[in-house]
């Protein structure tokens, strides 16, 4: 196996200024209207994470048809980001767009419930298992709500969650591991805005695959909830080992928790997420993005007896303002994007072409660092997949942050992005929906290998 080759990071920072010029020549109508966001936005964008592109401006979207983006300035690009998820299904899959046309002619919120929101509960019975669904807008509103559920039901007050992990801006989980800490002592995440709450005192943190850990961490009987992802994909992927989840079920009913799966990345695994794929047991289910076909709309699913138990404690005329909820959650328009995306487009029979795809953009991944001697790793998760600046595959989310390279990574993202290829930010990893075309594996590892033998050449990575 080759190693982990060293990084020069001012031979990086001058060949990433070539990039940076080679993008800003060819964008001259995203740097005027970056210039004028400027002036009514803040930090030039609608959202703050949009500042983290790699290039000097971010491509500004004209179109998005499928796995392609064409820009502003007339450029088209094989899409391997897809929203970071919540574009799964592809950009404006036909049978998603007629069905929402359809539904905004005849309303798109009434207060009532609809036809279309049984259909998308059945749907995701069928898929994951469990019986009974509430809908909502975002997969972080889906997590606040059920620990919220969680709470109400143990009469406990902490949640434990993986090291890195990420569940939206969900206040509780933005924890890292405290160095030197007892079982599970938690401290703040780096850029946690505000804070909200102090994470030390309403969260636990264990590492994926640290089943000693989280059984001191849940010994205290004061867990609510085990919420995690079921291999992480925010921090680079990471798999579990043969035999965790299992063991975390375990752990969980023996000291009374509940165990919520995340599932709102991991459905590249296949229809049914991990759940279905690992044959995981959660008590309550958590989807969003993927499902609505990048519309708002996301899902929480539970036991029946959870459901039963909530029931016995809400007031029927408080549950307006119980802390679940949201005016436009469950609307007649998000059910029928829900309904529509997963009945028509990211149907059973559409994976194992998306899965194929992924498997053969790893495969080439591989091949490209062999080629070269550089020992860099490939982690697999069905229909994505995602590259790591270590020999092996971290095992742990301390492990994948410590491998992290912002500069490596942005240089890679904005060498992609020159050649037609939008990575997703902030990771190295590629997503593939029913509508990308398997040649998208192979164009990847053509650029991905023409910015390897670059950085070699260019002595930013020394081999
Ligand atoms: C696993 C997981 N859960 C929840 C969320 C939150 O999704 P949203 O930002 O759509 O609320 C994310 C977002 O990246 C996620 O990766």
């Amino acid at each position: 196996m080759s190693h982990a080759p060293r990084i020069d990071d001012a031979r990086l920072q001058r060949l990433f200024a070539e990039e940076s010029d080679r993008f800003a020549r060819a964008h001259p109508r995203a740097a005027q209207l970056a210039t004028r966001a400027g002036g009514s936005l803040v930090g030039g964008v609608p959202m703050s994470w949009m500042q983290r592109w790699a290039s000097p401006v971010p491509p500004y979207a004209a179109s998005a048809r499928g796995a392609t983006i064409t820009d502003i300035d007339g450029h088209q690009y094989l899409d391997l980001a897809l929203g970071d998820t919540a574009a799964m299904a592809g950009h404006a899959p036909a049978p998603l767009t007629r069905a929402i046309a359809a539904q905004l002619e005849n309303g798109a919120t009434t207060m009532l419930p609809s036809e279309a929101a049984i259909d998308a509960a059945e749907e995701l019975t069928r898929r994951f298992g469990l019986p009974l669904w509430q809908l909502c807008l975002t997969a972080t509103d889906a997590n606040r709500f059920v620990l919220r559920i969680a709470r109400a039901v143990t009469k406990r007050p902490k949640v434990l969650v993986h090291n890195w992990c990420y569940h939206g801006t969900v206040d509780e989980t933005f924890a890292i591991a405290a160095p030197g800490g007892s079982a599970g002592a938690a401290q703040t995440r780096p850029g946690n805005t505000g804070p909200q709450v102090d994470p030390s005192v309403t969260t636990r943190v264990v590492e994926i695959n640290d089943l000693v850990a989280t059984e001191a961490a849940l010994a205290a009987g004061d867990v609510a909830a085990i919420l995690i992802e079921p291999a992480l994909t925010n921090i680079g992927i990471v798999l579990p080992d043969p035999g965790y989840h299992a063991a975390l079920r375990t752990l969980a009913t023996k000291y009374g928790a509940l165990l919520i799966a995340d599932e709102t990345h991991t459905i590249s695994l296949g229809p049914g997420g991990a759940t279905a794929a690992w044959s995981l047991q959660p008590d309550l289910l958590v989807i969003g993005k993927a499902i609505a076909g990048g519309l708002p709309g996301a899902a929480y699913g539970m036991r029946r007896e959870l459901a039963e138990q909530i029931a016995a404690e809400l007031k029927r005329d408080e549950i307006d303002t119980g802390g679940i909820g949201g005016t436009v959650s469950g609307s007649v328009l998000s059910a029928v994007a829900i309904r529509t995306t997963l009945r028509e487009v990211l149907t059973d029979d559409a994976f194992p072409q998306m899965i194929a795809t992924a498997s053969r953009w790893a495969d080439g991944a591989e091949e490209v660092f062999t080629r070269r001697s550089v020992g860099w790793s490939v982690t697999r998760l069905g229909a994505r997949a995602e590259y790591h600046f270590t020999p092996e595959a971290p095992r742990s989310g301390g492990e994948a942050a410590a491998a992290v390279h912002h500069e490596m990574e942005r240089y890679l993202h904005l060498h992609a992005l020159n050649r037609g290829i939008i990575m997703t930010p902030f990771h190295n990893m590629a997503l593939f929906s029913p509508a990308t075309p398997s040649s998208a594996a192979d164009q990847h590892s053509e650029a991905l290998d023409a910015a390897v033998a670059t950085l070699i050449e260019g002595g930013a990575l020394v081999v």
